[in-house]
């Protein structure tokens, strides 16, 4: 932490907890950079802190001297990103008096709403795709005692109907339209810079879904670039340590081929993929995620389920890292992209890996090889395992 004691004064991340200073949550970490939240309103479980985990095995597969990195939003409280910008969208409700959060969901959303909900006292309602989220998340949001309403249809038309009663009486929605959302997870890109010592990758690759996240992502690397240009800019021993501070990512974007709406430049009536998370076909951020693009001369690519599942079974049995599949977009676009020949000049890349694994247990199981049963004597199991 040195290097931020002199440089800029900017909020830790990345998960450092050394002696007499453990990790307070997004809300209290951040505090200067996010909306402004009365101490008694928070609403935490201490999410965000998050492990940037270098990735060897992949990094040698790209070569070249490429550097991956991966960050484990998996890591949440409920195990995926989300609980960044639920924490502040559910400690604004709370500081306005709302008594119920509502949310549409592919899951993740579901599962980190109904947690802060629970947390805050509030209650929640969330309108899920029947039949189409993965078993990890639906247990999530009943276990919190949410309402789980599923409606026959897609995310898009859940999130159309959720729109229609936007923040209606007492109830505020706490979906990515909500900008409280974006603010929380923007914080991811402070924690980036943070643990890689203050340098800004040159590259960072994520899965796009309703597109708040790249969106969030991309403001916060812009943000924290304009306070380092600014510490720079009045001289002196602050500005050295800041200079490496005020570069901007590439952000690389990746849909699945079959709902990729950004991609294609038009809403997909009918998604499909097997990354249910981002089973989208009308993303809410979509100008977000051009901007992000754009601005950062970035990149918004797809990429197919078979590369998805390729990428999701490295992540797990070359990098020890278990995701759920739409997190393996990520790395799915950026191995792509090399071997298109795509990724010249980029050295440091990060992944955003979304959600955890065991949200969806079923295809873990799915694509893995079977057990073996096996006679329960001594003799079999030697030979099994020695032969
Ligand atoms: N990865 C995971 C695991 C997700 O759950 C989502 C979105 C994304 C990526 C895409 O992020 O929408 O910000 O572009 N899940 C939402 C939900 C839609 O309802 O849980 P995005």
């Amino acid at each position: 932490m040195s290097a931020s004691r002199e440089g800029p004064a900017e909020p830790r991340g990345g998960g450092e907890s050394f002696a007499g200073a453990p990790w307070r949550g997004v809300v209290r970490e951040f505090r200067e950079i996010l909306p402004e939240i009365p101490e008694e309103a928070v609403v935490t479980l201490l999410e965000g802190g998050t492990p940037l985990v270098p990735a060897p095995g992949l990094s040698r597969r790209v070569g070249g001297g490429v550097e991956i990195f991966v960050k484990i939003e998996g890591q949440n409280p409920t195990g995926s990103f989300k609980d960044r910008g639920m924490t502040v969208a559910v400690s604004r409700a709370k500081a306005r008096g709302a008594k119920t959060v509502l949310c549409a969901s592919t899951g993740n959303t579901s599962a980190s709403a109904a947690a802060y909900a629970a947390r805050g006292g509030l209650r929640c309602v969330v309108v899920i795709p029947e039949g189409q989220i993965a078993l990890g998340k639906l247990a999530q949001a009943m276990v919190h005692g949410a309402r789980v309403l599923a409606i026959q249809g897609n995310f898009d038309r859940a999130l159309e109907l959720v729109r229609g009663l936007s923040d209606e009486g007492t109830v505020v929605v706490v979906n990515s339209i909500n900008p409280d959302r974006i603010e929380g997870q923007k914080t991811v890109a402070y924690e980036v810079v943070n643990a890689l010592g203050g340098r800004v990758p040159d590259a960072h690759a994520l899965p796009v879904g309703n597109a708040g996240n790249i969106t969030a992502t991309w403001r916060g690397y812009e943000e924290r670039a304009a306070t380092a240009r600014a510490v720079s800019a009045r001289g002196g021993a602050a500005a050295a340590a800041a200079a490496p501070g005020v570069a901007l990512p590439k952000m690389l974007g990746f849909q699945a081929e079959g709902a990729a709406p950004i991609v294609r430049g038009e809403r997909v009536l009918d998604p499909r993929t097997i990354a249910t998370a981002i089973k989208i076909g009308n993303p809410a951020s979509w100008k977000g995620a051009l901007e992000a693009r754009d601005n950062s001369a970035g990149m918004i690519e797809t990429v197919t389920d078979r590369e998805i599942l390729a990428a999701y079974k490295a992540l797990a049995e070359v990098e020890g890292i278990f995701v759920e599949p739409a997190s393996a977009a990520s790395v799915a676009g950026v191995l792509k992209l090399n071997a298109q020949g795509k990724l010249t000049g980029l050295r440091t890349i990060v992944c955003t890996v979304t959600g955890h694994g065991l949200k969806d247990p079923e295809r873990a199981v799915a694509v893995s090889k079977g057990v073996e049963k096996v006679d329960a004597s001594p003799g079999t199991l030697r030979r099994v395992i020695l032969e």
